[in-house]
């Protein structure tokens, strides 16, 4: 265990708890006055008429920390400042060093999660709204892995509906070798408009197309048949672009809304087997208790339509059910908008309420802002379109390669297109995920990527410096070197280091990624300031390997730590 602040809090407890007759939290973190600060003893003597000073001193007598702490001093009203022993630092230090997993845990207790992210809509175009849900569901499915847990991408993909009459009536007028390449060069906006456009202006293809809906949901084969079609090549479109973003989701996670088409009949015969059913305007509905609308009557998820068929809520019924009960998860994660809050809080509400997400189970809508432009309004293109995502990460990926080129003129043409890649992508992903996630945020393409500031490109650029150390000096970091931190800036650093399983913990718990960029902007941080002031490849001897064994830790963390968050490192930039 290299997490400092669990090891301190865990020795505290039992200090505390001695001097508390009972469980008493010491409430340990960082610290600006010492390395870190224990405040329990204010609530502790609160709840026992003490003197909070005394408390404190009480604590501490009883505290096992001879072997961590070097000071521990009582201050102000009642804290306790702890400064940790350079030998304890340096031998945590060693461990995590030691440690493929560089002294982050498992999970103590792995669980089956199911992540919902992504979830584009079939025959139409993936565009700058998917990348929140994308970028951050991804960075959540592969911290929570890395973490232990049996993680279950579901991208949920609208793959089933009322469009699929005009989509496939469409497909049929264009014949269905003219359809299919207009689709494959990926046009799907273009070929949906088309579609849209003739609905609305032509009453017999409308017509047609209420019927191929109606045989759709009967089962048609020839219906199936070409809805599958456009199904497969709308799904090798969207697998394209997740493999251009580093998207780890692949054909083995489309789980469309028609996926549960089967669970729909016997859901809603549960829902009515429990009382939970109730007619409204021809429908068949389900009120959650606890949700009224502006006038105060209480707001149904429509089950099933008055025409019979089933809509989007009746699916996600369906799926929370099969997730529960058939996958047996218990961490059930919704990556999507927060204008869809409210309909995802209802469906929780009401999976509860027919025992379909009992605890321990439980479900949580990871909602996100939206994506803005430069002028601080909704990310359009010069025309005013929504902007296709592949475009976008397109113009990254052009903007990263001018900007290597510049800072780096040296690098072959291969390594420049593959460092841009990473950089382009990266940057992306950074600014999507560095700022709280419920906040919308702005693209500004030059401040993105920018080698310094809070973004990916600086990250990766320390990673790439620290290599480039190895390099030069033709060293390889032995590991299991021993560690010495005699220089203020070599201990500076030891603490940031130290500290990382702590945020990984923290981020997977609370889903908020910027903690974790936060946290390695930091450690970026104590690096520059430890290069500049610690010569590395000038020392000697234990110094030598010591300061090299600080280098590698910190690339292998930034690297780690960016690798959860989907962003690639280059060894040269
Ligand atoms: N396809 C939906 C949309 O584009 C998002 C689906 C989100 N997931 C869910 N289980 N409802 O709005």
């Amino acid at each position: 265990m290299t997490d400092l602040e669990s090891v301190l809090n865990d020795r505290l407890a039992v200090a505390f708890a001695a001097v508390a007759g009972a469980p008493a939290d010491p409430v340990v973190r960082r610290s600006q006055h010492a390395d870190f600060q224990a405040d329990g003893a204010l609530p502790l003597a609160r709840r026992l008429g003490r003197a909070p000073r005394d408390v404190a001193a009480d604590a501490l007598a009883r505290a096992d920390l001879a072997d961590l702490v070097a000071t521990a001093q009582i201050s102000g009203p009642g804290f306790i400042n702890l400064t940790l022993r350079d030998d304890a630092l340096a031998g945590l230090l060693g461990v995590m060093s030691g440690d493929e997993r560089l002294g982050v845990p498992t999970a103590a207790v792995p669980e089956t999660v199911v992540i919902d992210y992504s979830a584009p809509n079939v025959a139409k175009e993936l565009h700058a709204g998917h990348l929140r849900t994308t970028v951050i569901g991804d960075a959540a499915a592969r911290i929570l892995e890395w973490l232990g847990h049996d993680v279950r991408r579901a991208n949920h993909i609208g793959d089933w509906g009322t469009p699929f009459g005009m989509l496939i009536e469409h497909l049929l007028d264009l014949g269905e070798t003219e359809a299919m390449q207009e689709l494959s060069v990926g046009d799907l906006n273009g070929f949906y408009q088309a579609a849209r456009v003739k609905f609305d202006a032509d009453p017999v293809f409308a017509e047609r197309s209420r019927g191929r809906v109606v045989a759709l949901q009967a089962g048609d084969d020839t219906t199936l048949r070409l809805w599958r079609l456009l199904v497969d090549e709308s799904e090798k479109y969207f697998l394209a672009a997740y493999d251009k973003m580093g998207i780890t989701l692949t054909a083995d996670h489309f789980y469309g809304e028609s996926y549960y088409n089967d669970m729909l009949d016997p859901v809603v015969d549960a829902l009515d087997g429990l009382g939970l059913l109730r007619e409204s305007d021809g429908a068949q509905c389900v009120f959650p208790r606890g949700f009224t609308g502006r006038d105060g009557e209480p707001m149904p998820i429509i089950v099933r339509k008055r025409d019979g068929g089933y809509g989007y809520g009746a699916t996600d019924l369906a799926a929370i059910r099969h997730r529960t009960q058939d996958l047996k998860a218990t961490w059930l994660l919704y990556v999507v908008g927060s204008p869809q809050q409210q309909h995802l809080e209802m469906v929780f509400q009401c999976a509860r309420e027919a025992g379909w997400l009992a605890a321990p189970a439980r479900a949580v809508h990871v909602g996100f802002g939206q994506v803005l432009g430069a002028d601080g309004k909704k990310l359009a293109s010069r025309a005013g379109d929504t902007v296709k995502l592949v475009e976008l990460l397109d113009e990254a990926v052009i903007r990263a390669a001018a900007i290597v080129r510049e800072k780096n003129p040296d690098l072959d043409a291969e390594t420049r297109a593959e460092v841009a890649r990473m950089v382009g992508i990266g940057a992306i992903k950074y600014v999507d995920l560095s700022s709280d996630r419920i906040k919308d945020y702005a693209f500004d393409w030059d401040r993105m990527l920018s080698f310094s500031g809070d973004t990916g490109a600086y990250l990766q650029y320390t990673y790439a410096r620290i290599n480039s150390i190895f390099r030069r000096g033709g060293v390889v970091p032995d590991r299991s070197a021993a560690v010495l931190l005699d220089q203020p800036a070599e201990r500076a650093l030891a603490m940031e280091l130290l500290g990382f399983a702590a945020v990984v913990t923290d981020a997977a718990a609370t889903l908020q990624f910027h903690r974790l960029t936060g946290y390695l902007q930091h450690l970026a941080g104590a690096y520059t300031a430890f290069y500049e002031n610690c010569p590395v490849l000038k020392s000697e001897g234990a110094v030598l390997a010591s300061r090299l064994l600080l280098c590698d830790l910190t690339a292998r963390v930034i690297a780690q730590g960016l690798d959860l968050l989907g962003i690639e490192t280059p060894e040269r930039m």
